[in-house]
């Protein structure tokens, strides 16, 4: 395993690598759980060279609060990665990756109304941009996401149809603690009382699940927010009930694609997504 910190050396580095077989990608903003190290191995599997970029990418925070509190420890994302079959590591400075200011603006439609989109102005728009200059360095043949981050997952599907890119996008399960919370990077920032009571968000979205089909859309997305905003610690932000491909909310249970049900819920001062795939 090599760590790099500039563009220049990274792509001196992939040049001979290349030439071994394919290049896997996993994109990350480090304090790295087993939810990153899923998909690392998952590259690590199907590709001979596999690349793994940590960068804290300040576009993307619509909360200046949040990115200052984002939790930052690159010795120890170097160790946690070491254990894993990797080649690179990718760890520029914010200097590198924004020589310039990026003022790209992507338009991704009805995909960035709802949700994430809605809530954190700007944010997608940021994580097209930084991942479009990865993609751009690195090249990868295929790009590993998490489907803990839902709504990211589409988004980057359909930026690399707008930029004509042939990198596969594979989307990875939800890696979760043993008390179902959905691991984050942000669980670190929680107390051990808030940590307890946080698991409420993926217990909720288990029952919701049994709940299909005796409740109906409307029902079930309310009784999600009062079971979730009863917790004390808890306080819903959204709960969307959606399509896996256009993300817009269903009516009904009569939908041809998968249904989704999506909740943003701060746990004190830290914001918390999860998701569960309904029907
Ligand atoms: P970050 O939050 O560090 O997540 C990096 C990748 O790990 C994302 O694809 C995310 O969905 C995945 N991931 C996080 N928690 C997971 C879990 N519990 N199970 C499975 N996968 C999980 O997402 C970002 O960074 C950034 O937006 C980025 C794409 C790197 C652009 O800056």
């Amino acid at each position: 395993m090599k760590l790099v910190k500039t563009v220049n050396d990274l792509q001196k580095e992939l040049q001979q690598l290349r030439m071994t077989g394919t290049v896997g990608f996993v994109p990350t903003m480090g304090a790295l759980h087993k939810g990153h190290i899923s998909l690392v191995e998952k590259a690590a599997k199907e590709n001979p060279v596999v690349v793994v970029s940590i960068f804290v990418n300040p576009t993307q925070f619509n909360d200046p609060k949040d990115l200052e509190r984002y939790p930052r420890d690159l010795e120890a994302d170097l160790k946690r990665l070491e254990k894993s079959d990797i080649t690179l590591v990718f760890a520029p400075s914010v200097e590198e990756m924004y020589p310039e200011n990026d003022t790209r603006k992507f338009d991704f439609g009805m995909l960035e109304t709802v949700m994430e989109g809605e809530h954190r102005p700007g944010h997608f728009n940021g994580v097209a941009q930084v991942v479009s200059k990865l993609f751009g360095m690195v090249k990868p043949d295929k790009a590993y996401f998490g489907i803990k981050d839902f709504q990211q997952v589409a988004i980057i599907k359909n930026m690399t149809e707008q930029l004509n890119l042939t990198v596969e996008i594979v989307a990875c399960p939800i890696i979760r603690e043993k008390s179902g919370l959905a691991m984050s990077s942000r669980n670190e920032l929680l107390s051990s009382e808030e940590r307890k009571n946080a698991a409420v968000i993926s217990e909720t979205l288990l029952k919701a699940k049994q709940l299909v089909g005796q409740k109906s859309v409307k029902e079930l997305t309310e009784w999600v927010i009062e079971n979730i905003n009863k917790n004390p610690y808890l306080s819903v932000e959204y709960v969307e009930i959606v399509d896996d491909k256009k993300l817009q909310p269903v009516g009904n249970w009569e939908e041809e694609n998968r249904i989704v049900g999506c909740v943003a819920v701060f746990c004190g001062k830290v914001r918390l997504i999860d998701n569960i795939v309904l029907n």
